[in-house]
């Protein structure tokens, strides 16, 4: 008999088809978000789950759910908005979508560089209101070649992200849990701090995974350590990051400016960004392209079959 799933967001429609032949889909329709307690009523009866991002499934949800589930599929490569300790206690597999959204997630992360660095919100303000002309001063932004990249998470993202701003001349630094080889350090330097990390980044971008350790990492404390006019930017989560105390800096020009994809408690954006001409804001595309979403997608479907066929997912976190 076929495994019954819930699908809590609408897929693109080849990739509902192909969950459709492999199992007993419930389908969301109307891509509604569903409540916390809709999502417990809805898992009534199913094997498992394919989420998404906007489902928080926290302890209180994952303890909720019908003794039948068995994992929850991410379709994401990110997983903070699911509780992995609890259900690996509840012996509930949690799985992501890492590889295929690499490299659509480094150009957005190249965008938001790009966008902050040369000040696109203020020049696109200005060009669809036409109330500009050129001369030697408008707009003049910070030029990328020859500057400093600190990359915070030198991951799957954070290291494709390294050879997209290697091509711009810039030079690479980056923090991670863990200095990588030779090989995938690819002339990269490597801090054993993020003070050290930050007081070298003339643009910063955050590429790590959301936890407890990462939360609020950019904080009053640690933006002092950045250079005078330096300029954030964040591609992972907006945990990462304290708004009040970024926006004060924005506000003060100790930051030069934001790019910025992700945000916490999205769809909400903090309004001090809003506000901020050097504030360079798209609504969390990273992995926004049809290929991308259809091999996510497909992914996340896969790690479900292949976790009822053979009892493993080489994608389980938990
Ligand atoms: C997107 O943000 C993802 O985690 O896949």
């Amino acid at each position: 008999m076929k495994k019954k799933i819930l699908i809590t967001r609408k897929l693109l429609r080849s990739n509902e088809e192909r969950a459709s032949k492999l199992f007993d889909v419930k389908l969301n329709l109307n891509d509604e978000v569903y409540s916390q307690k809709k999502l417990v009523e809805l898992s009534q009866g199913c094997d498992g789950i394919l989420s998404s991002l906007t489902d928080k499934i926290d302890e209180k949800v994952i303890n909720s759910l019908p003794a039948s589930i068995k994992i929850i599929s991410n379709f994401a490569v990110g997983f903070g908005n699911i509780d992995q300790e609890v259900a690996r206690k509840r012996n509930i597999a949690v799985t992501n979508t890492p590889d295929v959204l690499t490299d659509a997630t480094a150009e957005i992360a190249m965008l938001l560089i790009l966008g902050a660095c040369r000040r696109a919100n203020e020049g696109i303000d200005y060009a669809k209101k036409e109330n500009w002309k050129w001369s030697a001063d408008f707009l003049i932004g910070k030029q990328l070649t020859g500057s400093r990249l600190g990359i915070l998470g030198m991951g799957r993202i954070g290291r494709a992200l390294a050879k997209i701003a290697k091509s711009f001349g810039m030079e690479i630094h980056y923090r991670n849990r863990s200095k990588l080889s030779p090989e995938m350090e690819d002339g990269a330097t490597f801090h054993e701090s993020i003070k050290s990390l930050f007081s070298v980044s003339d643009v910063l971008s955050i590429c790590c995974p959301a936890t407890k350790e990462t939360k609020d990492i950019i904080n009053k404390e640690t933006l002092e350590y950045f250079p005078s006019g330096a300029i954030i930017t964040n591609v992972a989560r907006g945990d990462m990051i304290e708004d009040e105390a970024m926006v004060q800096a924005l506000t003060n020009r100790k930051i030069y400016a934001i790019g910025l994809d992700v945000y916490k408690g999205e769809p909400k954006i903090h309004p001090g960004y809003l506000n901020q001409p050097s504030a360079f804001v798209l609504p969390h595309l990273g992995s926004a392209t049809k290929k991308t979403r259809t091999n996510m997608a497909d992914l996340a479907i896969t790690n479900i079959d292949e976790f009822f066929k053979t009892g493993k997912s080489k994608n389980i976190i938990n």
